[in-house]
């Protein structure tokens, strides 16, 4: 029974790392010429402001694409039953990936639109909205792969992993801010 349970939640943490990779990359890759190139909504304030550079949305693509073939290799073999097969993992990871940056983009777009500056916080939308995307986009490498108990599950870990990570990231000066 708790076996049984720890090797879901194991399940889960694999199915997930892509996407937290994905979100946790750009910080470090990220930079350069911004998506929006400057350009302003019509509400005077930036499409999605300078935090979302193109190189960063790339390299969180990567880095799930990347993440999922790792998992793909060397996971698979060890029988987590996640995907069906070892393609679904590679291409799971591509998706998370992208979910994740398209999810991000959104929120920042949200956040413009709230008047939220670049860089300052916004619960729920800066740990959660890069979620939500990642396991909609997930759903076309494999329908139902998670349960509603998964998914609550990945909704409240993710909230405490996303805040977390931050405060770490903050204090090890890779982030000016804790969130
Ligand atoms: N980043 C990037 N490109 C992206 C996403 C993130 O270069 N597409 C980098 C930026 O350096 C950004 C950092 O990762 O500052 C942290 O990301 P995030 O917290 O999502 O951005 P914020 O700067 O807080 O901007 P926003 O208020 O729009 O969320
Ligand atoms: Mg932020």
């Amino acid at each position: 029974m708790v076996a049984d349970i720890l090797s879901q939640i194991a399940g889960l943490i694999l199915f997930i790392l892509p996407a937290y990779f994905a979100n946790s990359t750009p910080v470090l890759l990220g930079g350069g010429l911004p998506i929006d190139l400057g350009r302003k909504f019509f509400d005077g304030e930036r499409l999605f402001g300078d935090g979302k550079t193109m190189l960063g949305f790339f390299a969180g693509v990567s880095a799930g694409f990347f993440i999922g073939a790792l998992e793909a290799y060397f996971i698979f073999p060890m029988g987590f039953v996640i995907y069906p097969d070892q393609f679904s993992f590679i291409t799971g990871g591509f998706l998370l990936g992208l979910g994740t940056m398209t999810g991000d983009l959104l929120g920042s777009f949200l956040k413009r639109r709230m008047k939220v500056k670049r860089g300052r916080q916004s619960l729920l939308l800066d740990q959660l909205s890069f979620l939500i995307f990642a396991l909609l986009f997930s759903l076309a490498a494999s329908p139902a792969v998670l349960s509603f108990w998964g998914v609550l599950f990945l909704f409240v870990a993710t909230y405490f992993v996303h805040a977390g990570a931050n405060v770490v990231a903050n204090k090890t000066g890779l982030k000016k801010v804790p969130w």
